[in-house]
């Protein structure tokens, strides 16, 4: 079994705090909510954060908190925020530092889980669902770039930890 750090990438609504935790409880080791970090850091939530310094602040504070967690190194799970693979040095870092599981989720997945939550900028406003189909077309890219993909869609949080658990012990084998 790994003892690097096992990152969670995956849309806004994949799951990546809900499974997150549960994977670390299964591995037995620390649980990092990347936004959270970044909140801690900056003092204020992440909408704030867009509010007052805009998107390109926030996105140099989740590079600056995604390059400290990971150079802690030893086993962790890390939950990231849905837009880290974006960045190329980001994407690097995890590549580096980890193993990189992405969480698949559809639209309808989605549009359901984030339905009348106001906690994420980029979804917030008049957002149709094309606007949102074109984020996340615009990620799969990235998203592709990972060591392990799980498709989410009918599965418990439960059921993901426990696939992704599989999956790990698979690699080390
Ligand atoms: C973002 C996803 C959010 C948060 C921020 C930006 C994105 O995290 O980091 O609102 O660009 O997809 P979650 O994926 O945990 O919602």
């Amino acid at each position: 079994m790994t003892d690097l750090p096992v990152i969670l990438t995956g849309f806004m609504g994949s799951g990546k705090s809900s499974v997150g935790k549960v994977l670390a409880e299964l591995l037995s080791c620390r649980f990092v909510d990347l936004d959270s970090e970044i909140e801690a850091s900056a003092g204020i939530s992440i909408s704030e954060i867009f509010a007052r310094e805009g998107e390109a602040a926030f996105r140099a504070l989740e590079s600056e908190q995604l390059g400290r967690v990971l150079a802690e190194r030893g086993r962790c799970v890390v939950a990231t925020g849905g837009g880290v693979v974006i960045s190329h040095e980001n994407r690097h870092t995890m590549r580096k530092h980890g193993v990189i599981i992405n969480l698949k989720v559809t639209l309808e997945q989605v549009l359901e889980r984030l339905r009348g939550n106001d906690d994420r900028p980029l979804l917030a406003g008049n957002r149709v669902p094309e606007q949102v189909m074109e984020l996340m077309e615009g990620r799969e890219q990235f998203y592709a770039d990972a060591d392990i993909r799980i498709d989410t869609d009918g599965k418990s949080v439960e059921d993901v930890a426990a696939l992704i658990l599989g999956h790990l012990k698979g690699l080390s084998a």
